[in-house]
């Protein structure tokens, strides 16, 4: 009997404990949806039937009318998502000094990952400052400038894959397409070799970037243990990417450096930057290496993500892909090649690959750790939100707002004709890149080589969509932290001459 009390008891200690925090938004008069327990408002996020972005297009859709913002629990812990663009300009830029860190800057251990642990994207306070100051110089224009002759070769490279792959009369996936290209790219740029994915079979960096970022399901458990039990952040730590994975990096970066003392190799790109910074900062091997890893990591999946989406709007919008060769073709020199200041001058390729980021934005939400309290207020309805409370901004509702942008499902990148997009971006209505001081640190090397991908694609082909994917419907993959569909992205090419 005695036991079977103490089992009574213990359910109700776990019942109070899991629900504890079910009446935080409500004492603070904050609105919000109906938490369940252990699953709290983003049950996706666990069970993972569905990506969670459904979870957070459901609560867009039920409260955008009602309110500036949304009180939810995930798992047990209070979160805050913000629905208001002024708001979202708050947490950004206004306010940006109490939500400068974000969500997974306590999560990675710096004994575990220390290469991971030196990415931007992760770090905090003074030290994520200084890091990025140190790596922002490493995109200018000129050195973008002098890029953009190593993203070519890599473009030619894919034409001849995709003019192979298109005699075999089977379809391409514009995912593993794209995906083959910025690892390509980003080898070349940043390691100076040719990572061959067009060429190889599982080519062996193709294959570690693939697993470089694709965390283990211990990961993922552990990742919604300390999202939703906050107080495990300080026990227990996140290793992201195994150490053999991380080691075939730095090998990779050693032997690149090598090679380049060696050869006396002058080339201006990303290592070359980080043998500058070596040389005057006098950075060790392991901070070289995460440079590179980092550069790797954050500069490949993105794109590659965005180039696939852009391919998919492009192949089922025959006029736009028309208007967009046209624009293409009178940009052209005598050789039939696209300069760099001609990539850049060219408005409508701008325009598209920017509607394609605002319908499918490769990072979905955005999540902000608050550092110190402060207030938030928009119409007369007042938040205090308190210091570690995680502060979420749904991008992809954002994008998908009828009061941001008119016929919001339809791919119309005349919208941002005239300049219109820096009203977006100033609104905080546009966001793929996120904004404010934490802006994307790598988005002009983002678009030069999405931009030079779809260029040369569009340039030499027809596009468009294969029936595998017509038959499938278009939802992001449960399993995928990032915007990516489920069972690929299905085109056909037809070459033009
Ligand atoms: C189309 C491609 C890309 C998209 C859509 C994208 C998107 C984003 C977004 C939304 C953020 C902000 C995250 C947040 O506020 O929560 C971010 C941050 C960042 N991105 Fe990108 N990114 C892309 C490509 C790249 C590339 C190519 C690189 C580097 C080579 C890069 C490096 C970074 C870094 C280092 C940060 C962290 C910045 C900081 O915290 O100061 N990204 N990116």
């Amino acid at each position: 009997m005695i036991f079977i009390y103490l089992i009574i008891a213990l359910v109700a200690l776990l019942y109070v404990y899991l629900t504890w925090n079910f009446n935080y938004w409500s004492k603070r008069g904050v609105p919000g949806p109906k938490a369940k327990v252990f699953l709290g408002d983003l049950p996706n996020g666990i069970m993972r039937k569905q990506n969670v972005a459904y979870d957070f297009q459901k609560i867009y859709k039920e409260f955008k009318a009602k309110t500036p913002f949304v009180g939810i629990i995930q798992m047990r812990d209070p979160r805050l998502i913000i629905l208001e663009p002024e708001l979202i300009k708050d947490v950004l830029i206004r306010k940006f000094h109490y939500f400068r860190n974000s969500e997974f800057s306590d999560m990675i251990d710096t004994e575990q990952d220390p290469l991971f642990a030196k990415n931007p994207f992760f770090l905090k306070d003074d030290e994520w400052k200084e890091k990025r100051a140190e790596i922002t110089p490493a995109f200018t224009v000129n050195r973008m400038k002098a890029l953009y002759p190593l993203i070519q070769d890599v473009s030619t490279r894919m034409v001849k894959y995709i003019a192979n792959e298109s005699k075999k009369s089977k379809p391409c996936d514009a995912r593993e397409l794209a995906a083959k290209y910025t690892t390509d790219v980003v080898s070349n740029c940043i390691f100076g070799v040719d990572a061959e994915s067009f060429t190889k079979e599982n080519a062996e960096i193709r294959e570690m970037g693939r697993k470089l970022l694709s965390p283990s399901t211990i990961v993922f458990i552990k990742l919604v243990l300390i999202g939703s039990f906050s107080i495990l952040k300080k026990f227990m730590k996140v290793q992201f990417t195994k150490m053999e994975i991380q080691q075939f990096f730095v090998d990779l970066m050693k032997q690149a450096l090598k090679y380049r003392d060696e050869n006396k190799v002058q080339r201006e790109d990303f290592l070359d930057y980080i043998i500058q910074l070596r040389n005057k900062k006098h950075i060790n091997e392991l901070e070289m290496a995460s440079h590179t890893i980092s550069f790797f990591s954050d500069g490949f999946e993105t794109s590659s993500i965005a180039i696939s989406h852009a391919l998919y709007e492009l192949a089922n919008n025959k006029r736009v892909q028309d208007k967009l060769r046209n624009e293409i073709n009178n940009n052209r020199d005598e050789n039939g090649q696209l300069s760099f200041e001609k990539l850049q001058e060219m408005s409508y390729l701008d325009q598209v690959f920017h509607e394609a980021l605002r319908m499918h934005p490769p990072l979905v939400t955005s999540s902000k750790m608050c550092s110190e309290n402060v207030d938030l207020e928009y119409d007369g309805k007042k938040v205090t939100v308190e210091k570690g409370i995680n502060v979420y901004i749904p991008i992809l509702e954002v994008h998908y707002d009828p009061e941001n942008f008119l016929e919001p499902k339809k791919f119309h990148p005349e919208r941002f004709d005239d300049g219109a997009m820096k009203d977006y971006v100033d609104r905080c209505v546009f966001m793929p890149f996120g904004g404010g001081p934490r802006i994307c640190l790598g988005m002009r090397f983002a678009l030069l080589q999405s931009k030079a991908a779809l260029a040369t694609i569009i340039g030499n082909y027809v596009v468009t969509v294969n029936q595998k994917t017509q038959d499938n419907p278009f939802v992001i993959d449960a399993a995928e932290f990032l915007n990516i569909k489920t069972g690929g992205l299905w085109v056909n090419f037809k070459p033009l001459n």
